[in-house]
Formats: C-alpha cells, sequence, structure tokens
C-alpha cells in the first residue's frame, strides 16, 4: 500500500538525473509546482534543453558523480531516470542514504516512490497510484479527470463556489474546439446563457439541474435583445450563481462580448473572459486554407460584411483592403457577397483573385466551395452555401489549391472530435492531465 500526499513544492529543489522523455515529462510538472528543478545529464531532449537555455531548470550537463545529491544543493526529492541501471541503483542508494524520497523509473520496486497519474479538473489535483501498475492507474484518472469535464461527476459537488460570470469563447462548433478552461468552468456552471453558433452538444453532459438559457429562441419565437442578455447574466449573478455565458468562437469578435464585460462591471458583477478559437481563422485552416504563407500572403484582415460596401453603416474600408493584397477573412457576408467582390474589384483586386466559402466550418455539415471574385457570388448560390459561413478572399486559396491542402466539398469526419472523446486525447500512461 502507500500513502498518497500532495507536496507542496514551490521553491523546493528537486534533483532529477537522466534527460531523455521520462525526465522530459515530469520536469514541467514540477515546474508548475513551483519546485526548483536541478538536471545532471550528459544529454537531454531538446524541450529540456530549451528550459535550462531559459533559465527555467539548471543543467549539469554530465554524468552523475557519486556524492553529487549532496554536493549540487539542497533537494527535497528526487527523479532517476538513466538508461542505465548502474547509474540509477547508485543516485537511490544515495537518497535513501539521504532519508530522501527516489522515484526510480526502470524499476518500480526498487523506488521509494512513485509518481500517480495526476490530472487537473475542475480546479481539483486527482492522483491515482494503483499498487505500481501505471496503466491501470492512468485510466482511471482519466475516468475521474473526464467524469468531471464532462459533468458525468459533479464537479460542483464541495467546490468553493464560483462566483460572477465567464464570458467563454465556445469555438467553431467542434465540441473539441473549446479550449480546457472553458470546460472546466462549464462543468461547474449554475446557469449557463447559450448562443445559437455555440458548441450546443456541450449542453447535452451538464448536471440536470443547470439552468440553461438560450439566448437565441425565447417563448414568442424572438431572440432575446442584447439588453435581456445582460439583465439575465447579472440578475443570476446577483444572486449568488455563477453564470458562464456560452458563445461561438470568441466572445470579442463580432461577439458583443465587450458589451457583456461593460454590463457586468456596470453592475458591480466579477467577470473574467476565456478566449475561444475564433470561426475566423478557425473555418479557413478546416477547410486547409492558411490565412498567411510565406511568400504569398503577410497581412490577414478580418471583417464583418453584416452591411454591403458602400452602406453608410459600414466601417469597413473595402477600398484599402482592395489595396492591401493579404487575405481578407468575411464573417456574416454570404448574403452581401456579390456586393463585396464588386468592390474589391473596382479598387483594383484582380477579378481572379480566389475565393473560398466555408459552410459550418468543422461541424459534420462542413462544406467548402472555391471560386474567384469574378466568380463567387454564381458559385456560391448555385452551391446554395448559407450562413454561418465565412468568406476567405487572397492568393493563399490558390496557393492552397496549388499545394494540394485545400478541401473542397464535405469534410472528413474522421479528422472531428465528438462530444464524447473530447478531451480524451492521446495522453501519455503516466504523467498530468489538464482539463
Ligand atoms: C456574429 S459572428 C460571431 C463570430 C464569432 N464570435 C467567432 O469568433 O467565430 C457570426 C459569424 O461567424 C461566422 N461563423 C461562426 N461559426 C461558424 C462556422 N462554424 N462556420 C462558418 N462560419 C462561422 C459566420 O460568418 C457567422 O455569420
Amino acid at each position: 500500500m502507500t500513502y498518497l500526499l500532495g507536496l507542496r513544492m514551490d521553491g523546493r529543489g528537486v534533483l532529477v538525473v537522466g534527460g531523455g522523455r521520462v525526465a522530459q515529462r515530469r520536469v514541467p510538472v514540477l515546474l508548475q509546482a513551483g519546485a526548483r528543478v536541478t538536471l545532471v545529464a550528459p544529454e537531454a531532449t531538446a524541450a529540456l534543453e530549451d528550459l535550462a537555455d531559459s533559465g527555467r531548470i539548471t543543467w549539469h550537463r554530465r554524468g552523475y558523480r557519486a556524492g553529487d545529491l549532496a554536493a549540487l544543493g539542497d533537494f527535497w526529492l528526487v527523479h532517476v531516470a538513466t538508461d542505465a541501471p548502474e547509474v540509477n541503483t547508485l543516485v537511490s542508494a544515495e537518497a535513501e542514504a539521504a532519508r530522501l524520497w527516489c522515484v526510480r523509473a526502470d524499476d518500480r520496486h526498487a523506488s521509494t516512490a512513485w509518481t500517480p497519474a495526476s490530472g487537473t479538473a475542475a480546479g481539483a489535483t486527482v492522483g491515482v497510484v494503483a499498487n505500481g501498475d501505471p496503466r491501470r492507474a492512468a485510466g482511471l484518472r482519466d475516468a475521474v479527470v473526464d467524469g468531471l469535464a464532462d459533468g458525468s461527476i459533479d464537479a460542483r459537488r464541495g467546490r468553493e463556489r464560483l462566483r460572477g460570470v465567464a464570458l467563454v469563447g465556445g469555438g467553431p462548433g467542434d465540441p473539441g474546439l473549446i479550449t480546457v478552461r472553458g470546460r472546466q468552468l462549464l462543468a461547474q456552471a449554475d446557469v449557463v446563457v447559450v448562443d445559437r453558433l455555440a458548441p450546443t452538444s456541450l449542453l447535452d453532459q451538464l448536471p440536470a439541474d443547470v439552468e440553461v438559457v438560450d439566448a437565441a429562441k425565447i417563448p414568442y419565437g424572438r431572440s432575446m435583445t442584447q439588453d435581456d442578455i445582460n439583465r439575465v447574466l447579472v440578475d443570476r449573478a446577483r444572486a449568488g450563481k455563477f453564470v458562464v455565458r456560452l458563445k461561438g468562437g470568441d466572445s470579442f469578435l463580432f461577439g458583443r462580448g465587450g458589451e457583456e464585460a461593460a454590463a457586468c462591471a456596470a453592475a458591480g458583477v466579477p467577470v473574467v473572459a476565456v478566449p475561444g478559437v475564433t470561426s475566423a481563422l478557425a473555418a479557413p485552416a478546416a477547410a486547409g486554407v492558411p490565412v498567411t504563407h510565406r511568400g504569398v500572403a503577410q497581412d490577414v484582415h478580418i471583417v464583418s460584411a453584416h452591411v454591403p460596401p458602400g452602406d453608410p453603416r459600414s466601417t469597413v474600408d473595402w477600398a484599402a483592403l482592395a489595396r492591401s493584397g493579404g487575405t481578407i477573412v468575411a464573417l456574416m457576408g454570404v448574403e452581401r457577397l456579390a456586393a463585396i467582390a464588386d468592390a474589391l474589384v473596382a479598387h483594383g483586386r484582380p477579378p481572379a483573385t480566389g475565393v473560398a466559402l466555408v459552410q459550418d466550418a468543422t461541424l459534420p455539415t462542413q462544406r467548402t466551395v472555391t471560386a474567384t471574385l469574378a466568380t463567387a457570388a454564381r458559385v456560391a448560390a448555385d452551391a446554395a452555401i448559407r450562413p454561418p459561413a465565412v468568406i476567405v478572399i487572397g492568393e493563399v486559396v490558390t496557393a492552397a489549391r496549388e499545394l494540394d491542402i485545400l478541401h473542397e466539398g464535405r469534410d472528413d469526419p474522421a479528422a472531428r472530435t465528438t462530444a464524447a472523446d473530447a478531451g480524451a486525447g492521446d495522453q501519455p500512461v503516466e504523467g498530468n492531465r489538464v482539463l
């Protein structure tokens, strides 16, 4: 049997002997816990070398010598993971003599301490040891961490209650593209106020008592006004609830996140923003169009096309965009595609400039059509492209086709994440998972 401890490493020294893949996995976790790490190894992986070069760890670039444990510093813990058993035995023996716990990677029976399979979820650290069986430990750890993240284990039980409002960017639609932090906060929400373009499949995993307010729909059919939404956020938060405002993409890119943050601030409600993967960048990427490409485009302009060029309500300088020659990504513009293409050509963009329209990016219904400025409006109409769609304009579209990296037509479903497997990635057997 083992006795599981949570070591508070802040500022305390740890000696790591061996610079291979085991050390590469453990050192970042030790650093994250605040440990001072000293590495002894004649060679180290590139990642460890980077940590040494940036001064985050001290690296003695040589083999371990008898007496190093006492000579090199003041250590509270030792990790030894070299591929020379005699070195591992020497270090373990010195640690034993010094009454220091030593995690020995090559021989768990000779090890005085085992690293648990650990993970963080819902603001807690979970550690599992399974009688020295790291695979079983990792499996159990995954079950707990995934359960906390997807709501099948109620992450709110016994917690210190979160308060206020979190503006969470939910990403472009695939439930696997919300951030880890976003998912953590969602699992702790008392109230979720959600938009139509947010990854709504994640809502199925919430505990039954979470109030879900659909901002796209209220009785009598119309959408909630921004004032209604602001009021719900503030009222629920003032009632002591933790509110997650879940949006598509990033809340601060054509997402009215600034208005919601301001409404909360004005009401004295604490608010945090969790950035999201915006459709402006995710849609081109999902279609295989790099928005910048060496030698092709050095600048990207993201614009709202909810009003056409020339409309007095538009603040977009289409003439300048035409002159820039860079990539233009237009959101909310499908119905105004003809006007956009005409304006760009009128201001000097060649009619042969490539255009890609990506509808339902990252969703099972994703599809992409390509055209030129001269043909875009007709091609989009023929293909019956509908919102939500992102319009990408520029030489990068042509380059993507020439490089054979463009996915036209329908998306490859195998590349997408489902809600069930979101977050359950290809994890090392041991090590640390953050959810
Ligand atoms: C009001 S804006 C919100 C943008 C969002 N805040 C973001 O960062 O992605 C809505 C527009 O985003 C684009 N959009 C959002 N999700 C999309 C998706 N999955 N595929 C294509 N376009 C999308 C469309 O242009 C849509 O009209």
